[in-house]
């Protein structure tokens, strides 16, 4: 079975087609993000207007790359929430029109849940061969809107054990690199500036919110404000070492109450998705610390840790055959 998928939640306008769930046969990504970088963030008017002007190139594209017209389509994936309204609108109305056009049936996909997703389209033969076999597993998805940690019992059943209360992983990484000005989007430069400031000696407060799953990082990011206002002027400060520090604090939160939920469900298999899955820090921490327990950790490969629609059309598989 071949999906289409469409992706347009944010400021990427994505197409996609999967074959049967796993195998990913085009997967086309078009983004506005330069369109944004000079505002330090995504404006939601100019991500929708250019949703508009793009949608069309990526769908034709992605069948083109597939090899495919719309007749080779078995059915139409596409993400229904969450994300900015108007950007999501796009591809809503696009698909529905698709799918009204031509017949083939409409599958509204959860953009999170699919970004956990991502896992099982990677060319692991263990996932591929049967990826319900890894289930249940703990998901944490981290992305520039939601830091989340479910419980997967199947494809179309994520039980939600905690999420953030405040910032989003990335958007703390985001707002920590706008304190630092290292421009937009803040987690790739923070990682890469990250390994040169290696440091033992700035700590910033973490939020255990201990007994609870749930995630706060806005005071890790207001104490990161308050201490770059004191030392940027004086000797010795470092923006490396701030960028580290703040990464370690964020990491290991995250590495730890996903190890934590994954004892307390006596689960063994870990997936991890969304763009902050791309941190190099918080692979090697969890890839370190969950061989000790017991646990496998998957990561999406790099290119479908951001948005994408291959996740989208690959979790489609699953709600269209249920
Ligand atoms: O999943 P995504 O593409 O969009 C949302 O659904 O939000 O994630 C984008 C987020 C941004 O906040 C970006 O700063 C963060 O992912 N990000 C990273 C890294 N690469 C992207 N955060 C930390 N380390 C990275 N290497
Ligand atoms: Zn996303």
């Amino acid at each position: 079975m071949k999906i289409l998928g469409i992706e347009t939640s944010c400021d990427e306008t994505a197409a996609a087609v999967v074959e049967d769930g796993v195998r990913v046969v085009s997967n086309v990504v078009a983004t506005s993000l330069k369109d944004h970088q000079q505002f330090g963030g995504i404006i939601p008017e100019i991500a929708s207007r250019r949703q508009i002007e793009f949608i069309h190139w990526v769908v034709a594209e992605s069948l083109s790359k597939a090899q495919l017209t719309l007749d080779g389509i078995d059915a139409i994936a596409v993400t229904r929430a969450p994300g900015l309204i108007g950007s999501l609108l796009v591809g809503l109305c696009f698909a529905r029109a698709l799918s009204r056009a031509t017949g083939k049936p409409l599958i509204e996909i959860d953009h999170i849940k699919a970004h956990l997703y991502a896992n099982y389209l990677q060319f692991k033969p263990e996932l591929k061969a049967c990826p319900q076999e890894r289930l249940p597993a703990i998901g944490l998805v981290v992305s520039g809107g939601h830091s989340s940690l479910f419980l997967v019992k199947d494809f179309k059943t994520f039980k939600l054990l905690g999420s953030t209360r405040d910032d989003a992983a990335g958007e703390a990484f985001d707002k920590v690199a706008r304190i630092l000005d290292l421009g937009y989007p803040g987690g790739p430069v923070i990682d890469r500036l990250s390994a040169q400031g290696v440091n033992d000696e700035i700590k910033f407060p973490q939020a255990p919110l201990t007994g609870s799953f749930d995630f706060s990082f806005s005071g890790t990011k207001t104490a990161v404000l308050y201490y770059t206002q004191k030392h940027k002027d004086k000797p010795g400060y470092s923006p490396a070492k701030v960028a580290y520090s703040f990464q370690e604090s964020v990491v290991s939160v995250l590495v730890e109450k996903s190890l934590k939920a994954c004892k307390k469900f006596k689960v063994n298999t870990l997936l991890i998705g969304g763009g902050v899955a791309a941190n190099s820090a918080l692979r090697r921490r969890l890839a370190e610390q969950a061989i000790g327990s017991g646990i496998d950790v998957f990561f999406p490969p790099m290119a479908l840790c951001l948005d994408n629609a291959a996740m989208i059309a690959g979790l489609g598989y699953h709600w269209q055959q249920l």
